[in-house]
């Protein structure tokens, strides 16, 4: 998709989120996104802005206090991690996302738990979008650099045929190509149809690939606009892209 206007189906909302961790501390201080049929949303903003717990917002991952997380109009709201991914949300944290001793096939089995019978089916899909995986199913994931486990771990979540991704930081700890081969990976994902919503550090290039963009200061969305309206914003650069990406 691109066009940049907020228009189209919602697949996820987040709407007026208050969450935290600790008893009384609220990190997200009434936080809102929207995520559209076949859009690719990007999440920048400074460290600690809490953009990795708008993701376990949304992912039931940490105690939401406050406001309302939907998933094509139902109420997903603290549900737990497997009922989400049975509900077609997928999520790929930022690390330990890929088990280790496991082989790559293994680890896209584990991805299919809850629907073992459609494993050839969906093995085709994700080897389509990485096919260097399909010559490597025996390998331990172990033995992979930190790029090709970034693409187990995104293999493993496509396995259930999610309606959303969440990705948190996909390109963090790459070397600069394998960060540009990350970003192009989830462009592909998307455009295999399915609806990302991804965290980035590297805000350029994020805002350059996505439909668009929100950026969280202080647990709140306090910009948004499509990826190239942001990047254009004065105030966004001076604020968030003097200091973030290149
Ligand atoms: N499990 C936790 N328990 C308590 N506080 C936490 C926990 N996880 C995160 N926090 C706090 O929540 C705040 C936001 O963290 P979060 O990880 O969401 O930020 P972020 O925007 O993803 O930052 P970064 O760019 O560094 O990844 C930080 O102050 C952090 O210390
Ligand atoms: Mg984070």
């Amino acid at each position: 998709m691109t066009s940049a206007t907020a228009t189209g189906t919602p697949v996820v909302v987040v709407e007026d989120v208050h969450a935290g961790y600790l008893p009384g501390v609220n990190i997200l201080n009434g936080c809102n996104l929207v995520a559209h049929k076949g859009e690719l949303i990007g999440i920048i903003g400074p460290n600690g802005a809490g953009k990795s717990t708008l993701l376990k917002a949304i992912f039931g991952q940490v105690n939401v206090r406050g406001g309302v997380v939907t998933l094509e109009g139902d109420d997903i709201t603290g549900l737990k991690a497997n009922q989400l991914v049975s509900r077609g949300v997928g999520f790929i944290p930022q690390t330990n996302n890929v088990f280790p001793s496991l082989t790559i096939e293994e680890n896209l089995q584990m991805g299919l738990y809850q629907r073992p019978s459609a494993y050839a089916e969906r093995l085709e899909f994700v080897t389509g979008i990485f096919g260097e995986l399909k010559k490597r199913l025996k390998q331990r994931a172990g033995s992979l650099s930190g790029g090709e486990r970034q693409m187990v771990a995104m293999s493993r979540a496509l396995m259930m045929d999610p309606k959303v991704l969440l990705l948190d930081e996909p390109s963090a700890g790459l070397s600069p190509v394998r960060q540009d081969e990350a970003f192009i990976r989830v462009s592909e994902i998307n455009k295999a149809g399915v609806t990302c919503i991804m965290v980035e550090q590297n805000a350029r290039r994020c805002l350059q690939i996505c439909d668009r963009g929100y950026v969280l200061d202080q647990g709140r969305d306090a910009y948004t606009g499509s990826g190239r309206d942001l990047l254009n914003d004065p105030k966004v650069t001076e604020l968030y892209l003097g200091t973030l990406g290149t």
